[in-house]
């Protein structure tokens, strides 16, 4: 068993409940960060049963100012150390960019880009003065090239592919002990294929979604090994190769023309 703790955001749900299992599993003890404090609370108490961890619930909207600094704030007041901080939470907005609310694609941008810079930056800070420690952000594989009905989205996890391998290699300069990693899931079977509050709803076929477990133990296992990206699944890693092979344009053409025949 571990004795170290592991912070996941966006805990209450998919793949990072998932994550929340595969830790427990190996011992960590485990802050677990959403807005739903009713099923942390329900997640933490059958994890703590079920794998003898200790598990802290701190329920935390991330669209809102300084919520980062004040998670962190939380922790350091209640005396807990993080080895293992996972950038889960995440929103998506389905449709056409000047069809969907500006306030929502800012609250996407908010909780997608910046509350995990804010948490990379003070966790890692934390992590490099004790000289150890992992950090996963959870990109995606639209962050690698654009995509129309999705273009906020998919930039929002562009910056957070450019921003973690860029992070990798400067903690990797330092030596500071701190492996940092991003996970580039393709489409999951999670709620959010399919969820009413994100827009208009992509119809992918099952056979086409991974499930949330085997991503989640993808990026464990990846993020601990020291991988700097994470790419679970064949398909998605033959999807990535063919961004390299095609000109993004002629891509998001593609996609553009997808996304619009079977999003409703
Ligand atoms: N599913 C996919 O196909 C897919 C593909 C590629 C990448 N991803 C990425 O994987 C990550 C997890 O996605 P998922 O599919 O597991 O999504 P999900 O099932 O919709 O879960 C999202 C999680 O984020 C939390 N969350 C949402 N807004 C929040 C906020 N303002 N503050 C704090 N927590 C918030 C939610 O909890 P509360 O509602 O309780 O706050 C929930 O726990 C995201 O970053 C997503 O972009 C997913």
């Amino acid at each position: 068993m571990s004795n170290k703790t592991a912070l996941v955001t966006g805990a209450s749900d998919g793949i990072g409940l998932e994550f929340c299992n595969i830790l427990a599993s190996r011992g960590y003890n485990l802050i677990l960060v959403a807005r739903r404090e009713a099923k942390l609370n329900e997640i933490a108490i059958e994890l703590s049963q079920s794998q003898g961890i200790q598990c802290t619930v701190i329920s935390a909207d991330l669209s809102l100012p300084q919520a980062a600094q004040l998670l962190f704030q939380n922790t350091k007041d209640q005396g807990l150390q993080v080895d293992f901080l996972i950038n889960n939470a995440g929103l998506l907005h389905n449709g056409p960019f000047c069809e969907l609310s500006l306030a929502e694609q800012e609250t996407m941008i908010t909780v997608n880009v910046l509350a995990l810079t804010a948490l990379t930056h003070l966790f890692a800070n934390d992590m490099a003065a004790r000289k150890t420690g992992h950090i996963l952000n959870i990109a995606s594989l639209a962050a690698w090239t654009p995509i129309p009905s999705q273009n906020v989205y998919a930039a929002t996890k562009a910056y957070v592919l450019a921003f973690t391998q860029a992070l990798a290699d400067e903690m990797n300069a330092a030596g500071n002990g701190v492996i940092i990693s991003a996970l580039c899931p393709g489409y999951t079977a999670t709620k959010m294929m399919d969820n009413p509050d994100q827009g208009a709803t992509l119809r992918i076929p099952s056979n086409m979604m991974m499930l949330a477990e085997d991503v989640a133990n993808q990026g464990i296992a990846g993020c601990l090994s020291g991988k700097h990206t994470i790419v679970p699944g064949i398909s998605n890693k033959i999807s990535i190769a063919i961004t390299h092979l095609v000109p993004k344009m002629v891509l998001a053409k593609m996609l553009g023309r997808f996304y619009r025949k079977n999003m409703n």
